[in-house]
């Protein structure tokens, strides 16, 4: 049976990559599990909780000698010697940032999979290191704000009135509408920007206000990430902070382009405008910062009294949280390469998420994956981008030749219909015909957050149609009887099918125990 071996990560790093939990589900996938002793030590998960979970705890050599290994962040060349001959290290690696330790990795006979090249399709969203960790970041940059903060988030009762914290949020991608979340949740005012459009409902949605950056054109966001931004968009997006920063006390930034260093928001002029005893959160530090001096790892307070935190080890700093995701991220994988949950490994390059993960294959460099199209696109796009972009070749629905053609029909047996069929045949046709029709376009242009409601109101159609149906049911007629019998049947399935549905996605929204008592 393979060994998977959970080993221990080095320096400060508080995270594990598996938890007991994770270790539970790894041996109902077949697996035997070896952790390193003391590995979860630092994110509270105890050696004897792995071993009451049913792993052995073994020394750091029998881990990292085991078929699979487990790790968070990338190995050392001291580390990827450690690894077996044939084994599999999976991780975030980091490979499009690391060409040594592609190199380095590829240089033993092993194979490496790296969790953090996930691609960012739907059905992939489960593993999705990155995503998982940047919700846990931008958490806790609140968390950290507010703790250097001297005062209340949520205002305290002047004479003046009750004055709430003014929290500025830069980029409101994952990490960003986290941090919208609990800066609102605390009680702040919370303010976010974003050259992507369509984020705005989603600012809106957790309690944040959308500061639109007012030019000409709008970013083009063909798969959903943030493309540079244009000179005039900066020009007018450097007069907002500079405004800005004069007013509000917190600012988190976490603007990131994919392939590019972080893009400059807050220059020296707009840090030195802001009051003292405000807080910058820098969450791109890591990657260049978006705020002039703000230095990664460090926490800097500039001459006029604001502390600069740049911290890149947010996710860390809730390691338990931290892991557990990961750990469960971690798991998904290895569910999606054990099929047969026979405890085998096995990689399908014909998988997308398979062939994007997997950075060297049996000692071959198979880095870089070909590219995959994100499903993070936009729903709609403006008149303008179409205009713009060639067209697609995806299904777009019908061709305007196509839809004439098919309403031709429609009327072409509409009249046949009314000119041989017996009444009342052609009037309950005609009806039929209408309501295709008006249902088509009435229904069509329901936005997408919407259809849950609607799908109550098809739950009340279906209803009509029982009855219907009911009313048949007793007929003479043998053809009758299937045919009531069958509607009965489909409409059941569409009304108890929609209550189950509607039923789970509200549970998804209770808080469980009592919240909804
Ligand atoms: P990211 O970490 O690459 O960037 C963070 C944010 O910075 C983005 O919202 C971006 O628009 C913003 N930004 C870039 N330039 C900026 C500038 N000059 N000023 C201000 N903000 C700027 O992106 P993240 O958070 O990883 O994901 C972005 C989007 O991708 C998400 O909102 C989500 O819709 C989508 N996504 C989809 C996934 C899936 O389908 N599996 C998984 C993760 C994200």
């Amino acid at each position: 049976m393979t060994r998977i071996g959970i080993v221990a990560e080095l320096g400060r790093e508080a995270r594990v990559a598996a938890t007991p939990a994770t270790v539970g589900k790894l041996l109902g996938l077949g697996y035997d599990v070896v952790v390193e002793k003391g590995a979860g030590e630092s994110a509270s998960f105890r050696d004897e909780d792995y071993a009451a979970a049913g792993a052995l705890v073994v020394g750091a050599d029998e881990a990292w000698g085991s078929e699979v290994v487990l790790r968070i962040n990338p190995p050392t060349d001291d580390e990827i010697g450690r690894l077996a001959d044939g084994a599999t290290l999976i991780g975030s690696l980091s490979p499009a940032l690391r060409p040594d330790l592609v190199e380095a990795l590829a240089g033993r006979p092993i194979t490496a999979l790296a969790l953090d090249a996930v691609p960012r399709i739907s059905r992939a969203q489960s593993m999705d290191v990155l995503s998982s960790m940047a919700n846990i970041a931008g958490y806790r940059a609140v968390i950290e704000a507010a703790h250097e903060f001297g005062r209340f988030f949520t205002g305290q009762v002047t004479a003046a009135g009750k004055v709430p914290a003014k929290v500025l949020v830069a980029g409101a991608g994952v990490a960003g509408l986290a941090a919208i979340g609990a800066a609102s949740s605390l009680g702040a005012i919370v303010r976010a920007t974003d050259p992507r459009p369509e984020v705005a409902d989603q600012v809106k949605s957790i309690g944040g206000t959308y500061l639109k950056v007012e030019v000409a054109e709008e970013m083009k966001s063909s798969d959903g990430y943030a493309k540079a931004t244009s000179e005039a968009y900066n020009a007018r997006a450097a007069e907002m902070y500079t405004e800005q920063a004069a007013d509000v006390d917190i600012i988190i930034t976490t603007a990131l382009i994919p392939g590019r260093p972080a893009p400059k928001l807050l220059t020296a002029e707009d840090v030195a405008g802001m009051k003292s005893g405000s807080v910058i959160v820098d969450m791109a530090a890591g990657q260049g910062g978006n705020v002039e001096g703000s230095v990664a790892g460090e926490r800097i307070v500039t001459d006029n009294g604001v502390v600069i935190l740049g911290y890149t080890d947010l996710p860390a700093r809730l390691p338990a949280q931290a892991s557990q995701l990961y750990g469960t991220n971690m798991l998904n994988l290895l569910k999606l390469l054990t099929p047969d949950k026979d405890g085998q490994l096995r990689i399908d390059f014909d998988d997308v998420v398979q062939r994007s993960v997997t950075v060297v294959r049996d000692g071959a460099k198979t880095w870089p994956p070909p590219p995959v199209q994100v499903s993070a696109a936009p729903a709609a796009k403006t008149q303008t981008e179409v205009a713009e972009t060639p067209a697609p070749k995806k299904k777009e629905g019908l061709s305007p030749a196509g839809k004439a053609g098919l309403f031709a029909a429609g009327i072409a047996a509409l009249f046949l219909v009314n000119a041989v069929a017996p009444a009342p045949l052609p009037q309950h046709f005609t009806v039929l015909m209408l309501t295709v029709v008006v249902g088509f376009y009435v229904i069509g242009k329901v936005h997408h957050a919407l259809h849950t409601p609607l799908m109550s109101v098809t739950n009340a159609i279906s209803g009509i149609i029982v009855v219907g149906a009911l009313l048949q049911v007793t007929s003479d007629n043998l053809v009758m009887q299937v045919l009531a019998a069958v509607a009965v049947l489909l409409a059941s399935i569409n009304i108890f099918g929609g209550f189950a549905v509607t039923r789970r996605m509200l549970a998804m929204f209770s808080r469980g125990d009592g919240a909804r008592k």
